[in-house]
């Protein structure tokens, strides 16, 4: 399968913008975590979040192309064929169903690590160690606070992963909290 410092490369050659990588660190280590808690293969789902943005550079301004063409430019990677679906779906703009367990992580939980960074940066401290999952969970019913997160993807939680928004939040919050210097917060 494709090393860890291989999918870093990667993005080294292909993600120009600082907010992107922090993101994609973010998604790496909240996949990490959900890996964990559905025991899952930590590395499969790690890698995945990290990649799923691959294409973003690219398709920024066409986004319905977002995912797909991510999708291609990993066709001669070595990761397997759910890795790679998992990247396309997750763009909700293409309403492709994600159907598998590792599809469906990243489709529902990958936004709430760009809204955990908009709490964060309310906070006087800019600090991710300041946050509390209380704070997200207020700000989330805040519907004009960063409004650029489709909620109710999100909430999908519940259905497809058993999980409620707050329990996202929370191991969100945590996996961002163990990374704390990369994200600079
Ligand atoms: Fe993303």
């Amino acid at each position: 399968m494709i090393t860890h410092e291989h999918a870093l490369e990667l993005i080294r050659q292909h993600v120009t913008t600082d907010n992107t990588k922090k993101h994609l660190l973010a998604t790496e280590a909240l996949m990490r975590a959900l890996a964990q808690k559905f025991n899952e293969d930590e590395d499969r789902w790690g890698i995945t979040g990290l990649l799923h943005d691959l294409d973003l550079d690219i398709t920024k301004h066409e986004l319905h192309k977002h995912g797909i063409v991510g999708y291609d430019m990993l066709q001669h990677e070595d990761m397997d064929e759910e890795m790679r679906t998992a990247i396309k779906k997750h763009n909700y703009m293409l309403e492709i169903e994600p159907e598998t367990l590792l599809e469906k992580a990243l489709y529902v939980t990958e936004s709430m690590t760009g809204f955990i960074v908009a709490v964060t940066l309310m906070q006087p401290t800019k600090k991710l160690a300041d946050v509390g999952v209380s704070s997200i969970v207020k700000k989330w019913k805040d519907k004009k606070f960063a409004g650029g997160v489709n909620r109710s993807i999100v909430e999908k939680s519940q259905t497809m992963l058993g999980m409620s928004v707050e329990e996202v939040a929370a191991i969100c919050l945590q996996a961002m909290q163990g990374i704390h210097e990369e994200m600079g917060l």
